[in-house]
């Protein structure tokens, strides 16, 4: 439904986008769309070997053999269902899986494919119903919904978004350290930033909020003053 009016909130990973924009739709009441976890499930699903036996290469490096057609295909397809809060990939409950960072990384990895990004368009585009969406990601605001009618662009310093993101993993039960966190993330902002295909940086008509040093709460008022702002013009 192209009518319906969206909001996009891109940035880095663990710069809040996620629980920023969930708490924005909920306080709308709007649907909420977390691409990030389309690219995280296909990866998963590259990951375990769904998308064709080679597909992912030995996971551990960029692989130049990931078979690019394979993944796009199984991308294309992309067997989830989304239960409740519960995510199905192919049957299987990928909730938490998704979660970890190595599917992360490897998400960022297959996300410079030019055609695992173009399986994944029309996916995306379909959660734009009445009353509105907000989605998250790196790409919202510049490729799948260049017509959105506010689009914020979330950032915070590296090393405030390596710590959010070690305690989030630590809360969550998983293992993790500080430095190599800050590595990895450093290395997917430069992985996510240097793609060829839509590139992470915010759109010309991007507002750019820096959270560095704001709470949640206040973030969520910002970004609700934006779409306040914008909609008394
Ligand atoms: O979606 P994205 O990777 O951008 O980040 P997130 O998963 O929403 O947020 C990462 C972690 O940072 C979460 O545990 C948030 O609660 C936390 N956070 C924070 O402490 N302060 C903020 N202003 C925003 C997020
Ligand atoms: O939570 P975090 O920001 O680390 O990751 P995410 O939003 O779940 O996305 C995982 C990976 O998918 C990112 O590192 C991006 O490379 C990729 N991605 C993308 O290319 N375009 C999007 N719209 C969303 C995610």
């Amino acid at each position: 439904d192209r009518a319906a009016p969206v909001i996009a909130i891109d940035g880095p990973t663990a710069s809040g986008k996620g629980t920023v924009a969930q708490r924005v739709a909920r306080a709308l009441g709007w649907h909420y769309l977390d691409s990030g976890s389309l690219y995280r499930l296909a990866a998963l699903g590259a990951l375990r070997g769904m998308a064709g036996p080679m597909s992912l290469g030995d996971c551990a490096a960029p692989s130049p053999d990931a078979d690019e057609a394979a993944i796009a295909a199984f991308a294309a397809r992309l067997p989830v269902r989304f239960d409740g809060d519960r995510i199905l990939l192919d049957g299987a409950d990928v909730t938490d899986a998704i979660r970890e960072e190595a599917v992360g990384n490897a998400a960022s990895r297959i996300a410079v494919m030019p055609a695992v990004r173009a399986a994944l368009v029309d996916r995306q585009r379909a959660f734009r119903r009445p009353p509105g969406l907000v989605a998250d990601g790196r790409d919202m605001g510049t490729v799948i919904f260049p017509d959105a009618a506010l689009k914020v662009f979330l950032t915070a310093s590296a090393r405030a978004r390596a710590e959010r993101r070690y305690k989030q993993l630590i809360e969550k039960g998983f293992s993790a350290n500080l430095p190599g966190l800050l590595r990895d993330l450093e290395e997917r902002d430069r992985r996510d930033a240097s793609r060829a295909v839509a590139p992470l940086a915010p759109a010309e008509d991007a507002q750019v909020v820096d959270s560095t040093a704001l709470g949640i709460d206040e973030t969520v008022e910002r970004v609700l003053g934006l779409w306040a702002l914008r909609r008394g013009r």
